[in-house]
């Protein structure tokens, strides 16, 4: 689905309806990724119909993996691994928008004995690198950057397992370490400070991969051997729960709003939000919960209230760095506003986005108070329409559709075809759920 880069965002009364969502994004880029390095067939169904997950599939293809879309419905990928040895790259490696893609098949290219060539945007030639640099380096890969950012040259080979504690919390450098343990000789142990997403370990047990994961302070401490084959799978990869976070919390901006969203990621390490939403006011109902592949996944309803605020911090902060956007873009309308702090990570996503969101909220007229590591956003405000920059970030342009619907006037998005990076009907799909 095409997106116009610019989209106009009426108003709207209220919101609600039923919505399945894409595949989810993490889950999608690791199987795509463990698909390919594993022994025979896989079936991915319900793959992410975003552009970053498309970036690493084209990257898996370049490294000799072959894959193929399934025509029909259920956006299903086939992929015949390859096995643990890929083949010297035919192309650059070309991660687009997708610091996703970078930072774990860095992890993945360090363990084969050729050299490849990592490239991506503007954005990404600008996101920070040397958090994989430095444990990869460790493990004896050779890695040129530009000064720790993208392009990346890196020449792979056999290495050796570390222990690695890492300095920030992130489930891409947890991963990217992992995924070279798989090419190491020993056992590769990672601790990481808060607990973050855990899906790299989840979707290496589904491959057959002995993983082992005990709880260390706040955070916890991964093991993994080197050697193990992988066993390919056939899955059906639950909907992005990032992505659901814009429905869910447009469904906050309205006191009668009724959504069901179903087959959705419920997994423990990323549905913080879920609980926020519930503490902030929102009725939200489980109605089912399964395990698939060794993730949680379920369907759910919410309905509207008042919404009250929230502050963050800490591991809360870590847990839904993703989903701040949206919560920072809904804030001026609860009661007491929301308060972020120690998210100094949204400083080097696809774009600043505290700088990003600081800014949008102003235009709609907003207060906002923009700190080093996070914001603070008065409640009980009134928006109006806006002219809005997504800033080139997905999240950014989809965050201020959601803030649209109960401003004044109408709202338009720059450079709305950001979203197509994780959600390319995203607007399609908000405009179906707003009554008007
Ligand atoms: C992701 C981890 C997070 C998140 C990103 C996806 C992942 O990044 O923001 O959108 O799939 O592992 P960090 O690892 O940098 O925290």
């Amino acid at each position: 689905m095409k997106i116009d880069s610019e989209v106009t965002v009426r108003p709207a009364r209220n919101v609600r309806g039923a919505v399945q969502l894409p595949g989810d994004k993490s889950i999608s880029h690791r199987y795509a990724m463990l698909s390919g390095i594993a022994e025979g067939r896989s079936r991915l169904e319900n793959y992410s119909t975003g552009a970053d997950c498309a970036s690493t599939l084209a990257c898996m293809r370049a490294l000799g993996v072959k894959w193929s879309r399934v025509d029909g419905p259920g956006n299903v990928i086939e992929v015949q691994g390859s096995g643990l040895s890929l083949a010297p790259p035919s192309a650059l490696l070309d991660c687009g928008n997708s610091g996703s893609t970078m930072r774990m098949l860095s992890g993945i290219v360090a363990g084969q004995s050729f050299t490849s060539e990592m490239v991506g945007d503007e954005s990404l030639s600008r996101r920070p690198m040397e958090r994989v640099i430095k444990p990869l380096s460790m493990m004896g890969a050779q890695i040129e950057s530009q000064d720790g950012k993208p392009p990346l040259r890196i020449t792979g080979g056999s290495l050796k397992a570390i222990d690695y504690h890492m300095p920030v919390a992130s489930a891409q450098v947890k991963s990217c370490v992992l995924f070279a343990g798989l090419f190491a000789h020993n056992e590769t142990r990672v601790e990481e400070p808060l607990r973050t997403r855990d899906h790299t370990e989840v979707a290496l047990r589904a491959f057959g991969v002995n993983v082992e994961r005990k709880t260390a302070g706040a955070g916890s401490e991964i093991r993994v051997r080197g050697g193990q084959r992988l066993q390919g799978v056939d899955v059906r990869i639950p909907g992005d729960l990032s992505s659901a976070a814009f429905f869910l919390c447009a469904a906050g901006l309205f006191p009668q709003s009724e959504l069901a969203i179903s087959h959705l990621l419920m997994n423990p390490t990323r549905a913080r939000l879920l609980d926020i939403l519930m503490q902030m006011g929102l009725r939200i109902s489980v109605t089912q919960l399964d395990e698939v592949n060794g993730e949680l996944v379920g369907s759910l309803q919410i309905e509207g209230g008042s919404i009250k605020g929230a502050s963050l911090a800490g591991a809360d902060s870590a847990a839904l760095i993703d989903e701040i956007p949206v919560l920072a873009a809904i804030a001026p309308y609860t009661e007491s506003g929301i308060e972020v702090r120690d998210a100094r990570e949204l400083r080097v996503k696809e774009s600043d986005r505290i700088a990003a969101l600081a800014t949008n909220l102003r235009r709609m007229g907003a207060d906002v108070d923009e700190r080093e590591d996070g914001l603070r956003i008065p409640g009980k405000q009134k928006l109006h329409g806006a002219e809005i920059d997504s800033f080139g970030d997905h999240r950014i342009a989809m965050a201020f559709a959601v803030a649209a619907l109960r401003a004044q006037g109408e709202t338009v998005i720059r450079g709305a075809e950001a979203a197509a990076i994780s959600y390319p009907a995203f607007f399609h799909t908000l405009d179906e759920l707003s009554e008007r």
